[in-house]
């Protein structure tokens, strides 16, 4: 019997590409091209199933064009990249990357959220360009961390996994705003509060977005939540660009409106809003929350393992939807 067809559409590990070689007919991409959807989709006309890394939309159009396509599988836990409607109604399995970057995600959210409010990128930049001569009792002075007030927007677990960080490890007193609010035990786990959207903007000394992106919450924070922020405080968002109006952002931190900001994602990335690059109290990485190599390869087995269930014992590991 043949055996599936898969695209892998971006470079991943080659061992993890040769792990899929002894389950699937594999065509990959080892030089890492970014396809047009029209070239995606004429490399998925003949193809069972897919790997894809969250920057490949698939949508009713690239279906239509890949009608033998009967598995996506992410290798991100967002997956708001897939028309979920569209593989559905397809009969499309979509998969995701849960659990297996949780710990990862939520360090590095918290390491932005340190560097943002104590100024590292700012006073390193400062110190590279020479410009380092004396001491001042003012330099680069932030806000602390320990003992403030954590506003989380995104209660699911890796918003958890910062909220344990900033309670259990730096005495940080944790509000959260969620679509649900967490049962009274993972509430005491995390010591954290629930509290309405505006109470946490206005109180938060650090507010940290770690929510799903939809169409709801596009523009969570836009130039209205930005100004009921306090002016001392900082935002970092890890989630998705779309989340915060980049412009409105920009323009809050150039008039110092909020203190500073960190952001891992960004609206139309790889591009970055040109008025956030001219700011300096912002700290800017190219989207690599989950970006440590055990991390990383364990998405990547876990996107190999949902194509190999799914062929192979007839349902994935993590589905997104019921096709
Ligand atoms: C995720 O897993 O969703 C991360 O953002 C990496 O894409």
């Amino acid at each position: 019997m043949s055996k599936p067809r898969i695209l892998v559409a971006r470079a991943i590990f080659p061992d993890i590409v040769e792990r899929l070689r002894q389950h699937f007919e594999v065509q990959d991409n080892p030089e890492d091209v970014i396809w047009t959807p029209a070239e995606l989709a004429e490399r998925l006309a003949d193809k069972d199933g897919a790997f894809t890394t969250g920057s490949q939309r698939i949508d009713a159009a690239l279906l239509a064009a890949a009608p033998g396509l009967r598995i996506v599988a992410n290798m991100a836990v967002g997956y708001n990249n897939f028309d979920v409607d569209a593989m559905t109604a397809a009969g499309v399995q979509g998969t995701n990357t849960p659990d297996v970057l949780t710990e990862t995600t939520a360090d590095f959210g918290f390491a932005l959220l340190m560097a943002t409010a104590r100024r590292m990128t700012e006073s390193e930049h400062y110190l590279r360009a020479g410009q380092w001569t004396k001491w001042s009792y003012d330099m680069f002075s932030g806000s602390d961390i320990h003992g403030s007030t954590l506003g989380i927007i995104g209660m699911g677990r890796i918003g958890q996994g910062i909220a344990r960080r900033g309670a259990h490890g730096f005495g940080m007193n944790v509000i959260y705003h969620n679509r649900s609010r967490l049962s009274p035990e993972l509430e005491a786990e995390c010591k954290a509060r629930y509290v309405g959207k505006e109470e946490l903007l206005r109180t938060a000394d650090h507010v940290v977005l770690v929510v799903p992106y939809t169409p709801a919450s596009h523009h969570t924070i836009g130039a209205a939540e930005l100004a009921l922020m306090k002016p001392t405080a900082t935002l970092v968002n890890i989630a998705r660009g779309g989340i915060v109006d980049d412009a409105a952002l920009a323009v809050a931190l150039r008039e110092q409106r909020i203190a500073a900001a960190g952001l891992d994602v960004f609206e139309g990335e790889p591009s970055v809003h040109p008025d956030l690059l001219t700011v300096p109290n912002v700290v800017l990485t190219p989207h690599i929350a989950s970006a440590t190599v055990p991390t990383r390869r364990a998405m990547a087995n876990l996107a190999a393992d949902n194509l190999i269930a799914f062929f192979e014992q007839g349902a994935p590991l993590t589905p997104v939807n019921t096709p």
